[in-house]
C-alpha cells in the first residue's frame, strides 16, 4: 500500500476502464496487486466442484484410503494448496509483498488456487481482481485509515468463496478532503 500515495492526485479515469493495456493498474501498483492476491490466498474458501469420471481411490497418510465413486461430486479443499508451507513460507502470516515480481519481472511463487484451476477456472478473475484494485486505489485516495485490531480468524460459518472474519474489524477512517 506504500506505493499508493505518490499516485494520489493522478487522474484515475484511464485506470477504470480496461481498454488499452488491461494490466496498467497492476503495473502501476505492484504492491497492491500482490496484497490483493495475498488476501485472496488467506480468505478464499473452496469453490471448485468436480464430478468423478471414474472410481478413484486416494491413499491417506494413515495408510487407509478414501474412495470416490464414479459420478460422485467432489469439492477439493483448495486451502490445502493455499496454506502450503513449502510454497508460501509462514502461510498464516499476511505478507503484502509475497507476490511481488523479482527484478526480471518473474515470480517463482506458485499461483494461488482461490480462482480454481483448469478449464473451469473462474472466468471473472481478471475482472474481479481489476475491480478490487480500482476500489482499493480509489479508497486510499480519499481516506486515511488505521486499525488497532489484530486480523481475526475466518468465520467457520462463512458460506461464500470469500470468508467472513469471525469478528468485526474496527477501522478509523479519516477523509482527506
Ligand atoms: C473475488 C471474487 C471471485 C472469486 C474468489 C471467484 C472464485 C471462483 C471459483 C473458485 C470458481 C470455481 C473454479 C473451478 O471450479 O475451478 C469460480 C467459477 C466461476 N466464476 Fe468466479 N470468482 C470470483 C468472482 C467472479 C466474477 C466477478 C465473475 C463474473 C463476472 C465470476 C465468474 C465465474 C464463472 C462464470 C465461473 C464458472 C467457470 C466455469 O465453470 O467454467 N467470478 N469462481
Amino acid at each position: 500500500m506504500a506505493v499508493v500515495p505518490e499516485h494520489r492526485r493522478e487522474n484515475l479515469e484511464p485506470l477504470l476502464v480496461t481498454t488499452g493495456n488491461p494490466d496498467s493498474i497492476v503495473s502501476k501498483f505492484p504492491l497492491l496487486d500482490s496484497a490483493i492476491t495475498e488476501t485472496l490466498r488467506l480468505c478464499a474458501l473452496p469453490g471448485s466442484v468436480r464430478v468423478a469420471g471414474r472410481d478413484v481411490e486416494f491413499p491417506l497418510d494413515n495408510g487407509g484410503s478414501f474412495r470416490v465413486s464414479s459420478v460422485e461430486m467432489v469439492m477439493l479443499d483448495t486451502r490445502v494448496h493455499n496454506m502450503r508451507e513449502d510454497f508460501y513460507p509462514e502461510p498464516r502470516t499476511f505478507k503484502a509483498d509475497r507476490f511481488l515480481p523479482g527484478k526480471d519481472d518473474s515470480t517463482d511463487i506458485p499461483k494461488i488456487m482461490s480462482w480454481g484451476g483448469g478449464p473451469h477456472v473462474c472466468k471473472g478473475k481478471v475482472f474481479a481482481h481489476h475491480v478490487m484494485m480500482v476500489w482499493a486505489v480509489t479508497f486510499l485516495q480519499q481516506y486515511d485509515f488505521t486499525t488497532h485490531d489484530v486480523l481475526p480468524e475466518i468465520d467457520p460459518g462463512s458460506w461464500n468463496v470469500i470468508a467472513d472474519p469471525a469478528v468485526d474489524i474496527a477501522i478509523d477512517l479519516t477523509s482527506q478532503n
